[in-house]
C-alpha cells in the first residue's frame, strides 16, 4: 500500500468509521435529479469515500458499484449501507479501471478525487469508455483558488477553460458546469471546485 493510501485508510479508520459524512453534497443530488435515472440504473462512484453518495444512489433505487483505495472506507459503506461484497472495488485507480467492461453504467459519479490523481486525463477516459453510449458522468475538479485540497498529496488544479477542453477534448458533450466556493471551515481556507454533469 502506499503511504498516500495509507494516510486515506488511517483516516477513515481513526476517524470517518465512528463520525462518517452522511449527507450527499447538493451539487451531487441537483445533478442527479437532472438526469432522471430510472430504478435500477447501474451506478458507479469512483472514490466513493465513507459513502455519502452511495447512500444517496441506494435511496435513489440505483444498483450501485463502489471504488476506492481504502479497504477501511469501503467497508464503512458495506455496514452502514449494505452494499453487496461484489459491488466493493478496493483498487488504486492510477492503475487504471479497466476491471469494468466498456459500456457498463448509465452513470458515473468522480467526487473530490481527480485532484489526487497522477492522471487525471486517464481516468476520465476510462470514465468515458465505462459508461453507455448516452450515459452521463458527474466529476469536480479542484480550481486555481482553492486553498484547501494541498497536504501532501498531488493536487491537480483547473481553469475553467481548462475543465470544458479536457471533457471535450476526451469525448463528452458539455451539459451543465459551475464553480462552488465555500469558507465556512474551521481553518476559515476556502475551498474551491468545479462541478461538471456530461454526456457520452
Ligand atoms: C476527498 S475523498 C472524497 C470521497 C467521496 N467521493 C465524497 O465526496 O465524499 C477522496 C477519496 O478518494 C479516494 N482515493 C484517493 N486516491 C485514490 C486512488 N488512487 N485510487 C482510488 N481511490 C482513491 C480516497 O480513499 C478517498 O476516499
Amino acid at each position: 500500500m502506499s503511504y498516500v493510501i495509507k494516510e486515506w485508510d488511517d483516516f477513515y479508520t481513526l476517524y470517518r468509521n465512528s463520525n462518517p459524512l452522511r449527507w450527499p453534497d447538493i451539487n451531487v443530488v441537483r445533478l442527479v435529479k437532472k438526469v432522471r435515472l430510472p430504478k435500477d440504473s447501474k451506478v458507479l462512484d469512483i472514490g466513493c469515500g465513507e459513502g455519502r453518495h452511495v447512500r444517496f444512489f441506494t435511496e435513489e433505487g440505483y444498483s450501485v458499484f463502489c471504488v476506492d483505495a481504502s479497504e477501511a472506507a469501503l467497508n464503512v459503506c458495506r455496514v452502514l449501507y449494505g452494499i453487496d461484497r461484489e459491488h466493493l472495488i478496493n483498487i488504486n485507480i492510477e492503475s487504471g479501471l479497466k476491471i469494468f467492461d466498456e459500456g457498463s453504467f448509465d452513470l458515473i459519479l468522480c467526487w473530490g478525487v481527480l485532484h489526487y490523481i497522477r492522471n487525471p486525463e486517464r481516468i476520465i477516459k476510462d470514465i468515458y469508455n465505462m459508461l453507455k453510449n448516452g450515459a452521463f458522468a458527474i466529476l469536480s475538479f479542484t480550481s486555481l483558488r482553492d486553498e484547501r485540497s494541498s497536504a501532501a498529496h498531488i493536487c491537480n488544479k483547473y481553469e475553467y477553460d481548462e475543465v470544458i477542453d479536457l471533457v471535450k477534448n476526451i469525448g463528452f458533450k458539455l451539459l451543465n458546469i459551475g464553480l462552488t466556493e465555500n469558507s465556512f471551515f474551521t481553518d476559515n481556507k476556502i475551498e474551491s471546485y468545479y462541478w461538471v454533469l456530461v454526456e457520452k
